[in-house]
């Protein structure tokens, strides 16, 4: 029982520590594919059936079943009270247990790692206006054809040369100090505990989440000479670069509807744009786009410019996003591909052309098919045999990540078109007689005849990764899903979604005592087949199907009370819905 001591801080706590750590300090673990393992402490076993997953941070042993988090481990192991246990692993983390009868905990490094922040953001554009060496910096922006509005939209600032400055302002307390260095403002020197600032003499490129906050930075140097020309923030609890795009949450606040979003290189790019009343540019933090990039670009719309260099480097860029976009595309959406001139950025570009003669690029770009079947073309000598032979095998790759059979079919109608092979012949080359890939239909059929399982392997997929919940909406129509433990579903995501930075291990510890906190632990245990990278397009998956399902649900209620009862006007509305939608 947790007692009196808030559930904020236990949540907090074990986010803090690493179940590995804690067992493998009493019982040495060794690798084992995605986990850990041991013979069992808790029974004689001659090999080992205990099992830790770090990811989960939860372990259990396939023997005699034993299972639980840091907290339980210790309790059993060290045979400590619940208390008892909490305090050593707040020793372990180096943190205070709270007062017992303290009735609430402010927990999670987060919201304070937000607010310094936020303080260093308005630092910098502070010194950007008071600073001695503020001329520098307001004389760039300026050659780069920026307006003060421009730089005061995306709160663009000065890092003034030095080695302390931001630390002078903000690391004013030991905490505070400690919180520049885990958000990367501040880096560490190995030998001393002594600090600098990461960000000198730099323009500030504030990063900002979907909800508005500063989870990093990019620091461009002012002097082209000097290197690394653009400094990014180093991943931290705020900030993880493959889910982020610089650029959405303006585009997000400039805009109402966002019908297309374009994806330039740069932060540079982004601003150029706006500056030139482009409000729909984003950009990838200085790394390849991310399947989480495109998920995220397909919720906020269902048209993707990739701009990309005109040059080789730009083709292969717009190879990869090409293969990550592919399973993601369907009827309603659509990606395209924007080659720019050689020697030329969306920056350069905007300001040599302005607004309208960059649009009309835009709107010339070219579609994904077009880019994947040329560039499939051009592989392989297609006057000879041989080379058509060839295209069918690596067209194969590309084509098994389309799930859209419509889509599909439609490309391959085309290929067979510019091939000139018979379209039958090219999908038995391909593999694909029928006209849907093998892998889609046999998920479809195990779901079909399984429909619990949709709930089960939802619930599976978000204990592995409790992040997807942030994919879920729609959830009071999700309850409608006639399924069992689509209660449990919502409620998990629900709980998800309000506390985003949460583990396995810490959601079995919220659900212990209550009577659906044992088909949790039961679903934790399941080792996941599908390969981390495809968790979140199954989760998705399983979500619109249940989503379907409650929509059919609600349809067929309607129906039945419109037969009994009629529909009232708020009903007739939903039917009209509901039918349009289907
Ligand atoms: P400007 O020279 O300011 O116009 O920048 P740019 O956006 O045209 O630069 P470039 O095309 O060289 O780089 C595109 C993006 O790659 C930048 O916005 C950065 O995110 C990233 N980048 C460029 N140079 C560096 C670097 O030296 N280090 C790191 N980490 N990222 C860089
Ligand atoms: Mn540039």
């Amino acid at each position: 029982m947790a007692g009196r001591i808030p559930q904020e801080f236990i949540d907090d706590l074990l986010s803090r520590v690493d179940v590995v750590d804690i067992i493998d300090a009493r019982v040495p673990l060794r690798k084992a594919g995605r986990d850990f393992q041991a013979r069992c402490p808790f029974h004689e076993e001659k090999s080992p059936s205990f099992t830790v997953s770090q990811n989960k941070q939860f372990y259990h042993c396939f023997g005699c079943g034993a299972h639980g988090t840091a907290i339980s481990f210790l309790m059993e192991y060290e045979h400590l009270d619940f208390i008892e246990a909490l305090k050593e692993l707040a020793k372990h983390a180096g943190i205070e247990l709270p007062q017992q009868n303290q009735q609430s905990y402010t927990p999670n490094i987060s919201p304070d790692l937000s607010e310094i922040m936020q303080q260093a953001t308005h630092f910098y554009t502070q010194q950007l206006q008071q600073h001695p060496k503020k001329a520098d910096a307001v004389s760039y922006l300026k050659r780069r054809g920026l307006s003060g509005e421009i730089a005061s939209e995306f709160s663009i600032g000065f890092a003034p040369p030095g080695w302390d400055n931001l630390i002078q302002e903000l690391g004013t307390t030991k905490t505070r100090l400690e919180q520049l260095v885990t958000t990367g403002m501040a880096v560490e020197k190995e030998e001393q505990n002594k600090c600098y600032d990461r960000f000198r003499n730099r323009i500030m490129f504030p990063i900002r989440n979907r909800r508005g906050k500063v989870i990093g930075f990019g620091g461009r140097v002012l002097d082209d000479e000097d290197k690394p020309k653009y400094l990014n923030s180093p991943e931290s609890p705020l900030f993880h670069k493959g889910n982020e795009l610089y650029g959405l949450y303006e585009v997000r606040q400039a805009t109402r509807t966002i019908d297309k979003l374009l994806i330039v290189e740069g932060y540079m790019d982004v601003v150029a744009l706006a500056q030139h009343d482009i409000r729909y540019a984003v950009a990838a933090l200085g790394t390849a786009i991310t399947p989480e990039h495109i998920t995220l670009l397909f919720k906020t719309t269902s048209d993707l410019i990739f701009c990309l260099d005109g040059d080789r480097a730009g083709r292969a860029a717009a190879w990869k996003a090409l293969d990550i976009a592919l399973p993601a595309i369907n009827d309603g959406r659509q990606a395209r591909f924007m080659f720019l001139p050689d020697g030329e950025d969306p920056d350069t570009l905007i300001r040599k052309e302005g607004k309208e003669l960059f649009e009309k690029r835009i709107q010339q770009a070219d579609s994904l098919s077009n880019v994947l079947l040329d560039t499939l073309s051009k592989e392989v000598d297609l006057g000879s045999i041989d080379g058509k032979a060839q295209l069918a095998e690596i067209a194969k790759p590309k084509l098994a990540k389309i799930s859209n059979p419509i889509y599909l079919n439609l490309i391959i109608e085309e290929l067979a078109l510019r091939t000139r092979i018979d379209s039958n012949a090219l999908k038995q080359q391909l593999g694909l007689s029928g006209n849907t890939p093998k892998h889609n239909k046999q998920s479809f059929a195990r779901n079909r005849n399984n429909k619990p399982s949709l709930v089960r392997k939802s619930i599976t997929f978000l204990l592995n990764q409790p992040s997807l919940a942030q994919q879920a909406d729609e959830l009071s129509l999700l309850s409608q899903a006639q399924q069992p433990g689509i209660n449990l579903l919502v409620q998990l995501l629900e709980f998800l979604q309000q506390h985003p930075n949460i583990n396995c291990g810490t959601i079995l510890q919220h659900w212990q005592d209550k009577p659906e906190g044992q088909h949790l632990v039961k679903l934790a245990k399941v080792q996941l087949e599908t390969p981390d990278e495809g968790w979140e397009k199954e989760f998705i998956d399983a979500i619109s199907q249940l989503k379907k399902q409650a929509k059919d649900q609600q349809l067929h209620n309607l129906l039945i009370k419109e037969k009994s009862t009629g529909l009232d006007a708020d009903d007739k509305r939903l039917l009209m819905k509901l039918l349009k939608r289907n």
